[in-house]
């Protein structure tokens, strides 16, 4: 297959990146950064796909920052949804099948228990509800060959992450207040990478004419954020006192919800995957970061 990677300087796209160097190549990858395929333009998305041509295009480019967009409504509606119809509606007439990764954000966080695909949606901010809007317009137009997956609370060795602003926060403070009212489940990018690289080699995925599908996928098992930055710690060893606070006490621009917990059931059966526990893929991620790798130094 000849693939297309949008959002190259992201996380999950240098993820891609650095797996796809480091691995026996099956398939020709092609890794796009906003200078190369800016979304922000439906006319720039249509020539740049009339001129390549692609079997996959694995959409990792978003408007992430998820505050700044209660502000910029119109910036994150276009990437996050208008953008991604424009694709959908490109690869569903070329018949290039299409990996978009989602958000737990799309979740009111209200449910006790993990959220199934099947759950209803109802985001509780701007980033959610356009990246809501992105899934529907893909499940609209295209009812073959699509892959929708969400994930939750992204981190890497790349770009800023609450793994390495913990790091960095721990260093020069003494004390720190984190959130402890909102769980779901961490995702190192090296492993939604690595799954989505399986994926595209499982004999389901290649099937012609496969029902587009929503899955979840973040690491196995469940935190706070406050546990999530105590582990950071207790991995880092940085001397710094943690206390727990609740969202009211840490005021953001966007609302957040509560449990995003997602069930990876779907994903891990139907293409066979094994998850990993988040406290055994932050392990790794930090060894790596105490050896900085080359991308990160561009
Ligand atoms: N990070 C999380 O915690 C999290 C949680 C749930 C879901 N997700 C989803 O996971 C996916 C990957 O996230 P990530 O953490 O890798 O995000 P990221 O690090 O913020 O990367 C997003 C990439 O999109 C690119 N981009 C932004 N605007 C663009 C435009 N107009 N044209 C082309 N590219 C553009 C950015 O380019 P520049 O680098 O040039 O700005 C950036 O490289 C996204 O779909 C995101 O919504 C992330």
């Amino acid at each position: 297959m000849f693939i297309i990677v949008t959002g190259a300087n992201g996380q999950l796209g240098k993820s891609i990146r650095s797996l796809v160097e480091k691995q026996k190549k099956s398939h020709s990858f092609v890794f796009v950064t906003k200078d190369q395929l800016d979304l922000s333009s439906p006319s720039n998305i249509q020539n740049y796909f009339e001129a390549n041509k692609f079997d996959l295009i694995i959409n990792c480019a978003a408007y992430t920052a998820v505050d700044k967009a209660e502000n910029f409504q119109e910036e994150a509606d276009m990437i996050n949804h208008i953008a991604v119809k424009k694709i959908a509606e490109i690869a569903n007439s070329n018949n290039i099948k299409l990996i978009h990764i989602s958000t737990d954000f799309v979740f009111d966080g209200l449910k006790h228990k993990p959220y199934f695909e099947s759950d209803a949606c109802s985001p509780l901010n701007v980033y959610g509800k356009t990246k809501l809007e992105g899934e529907n317009a893909i499940l609209s137009i295209m009812k073959f060959n699509a892959t929708i997956i969400r994930t939750s609370w992204v981190y890497s060795e790349y770009g800023n992450n609450f793994v390495s602003t913990i790091i960095k926060l721990t260093q020069k403070n003494n004390n720190l207040n984190i959130v402890f009212d909102q769980v779901g489940t961490p995702t190192y990018a090296g492993d939604l990478g690595q799954a989505i690289l399986n994926i595209i080699k499982n004999k389901k995925f290649n099937e012609p004419d496969r029902v587009t599908g929503i899955y979840h996928y973040s690491n196995e098992g469940e935190c706070s954020w406050y546990d999530f930055a105590k582990e950071i710690t207790n991995i880092s060893g940085y001397k710094c006192t943690l206390s727990p606070i609740n969202s009211e006490d840490y005021p953001t621009a966007a609302r957040r919800p509560r449990n995003t917990i997602m069930s990876k059931d779907k994903i891990s059966k139907e293409f066979g995957l094994k998850i990993i526990f988040w406290k055994d893929s932050l392990k790794y991620c930090m060894k790596n970061l105490s050896t900085l790798s080359p991308l990160n130094k561009e």
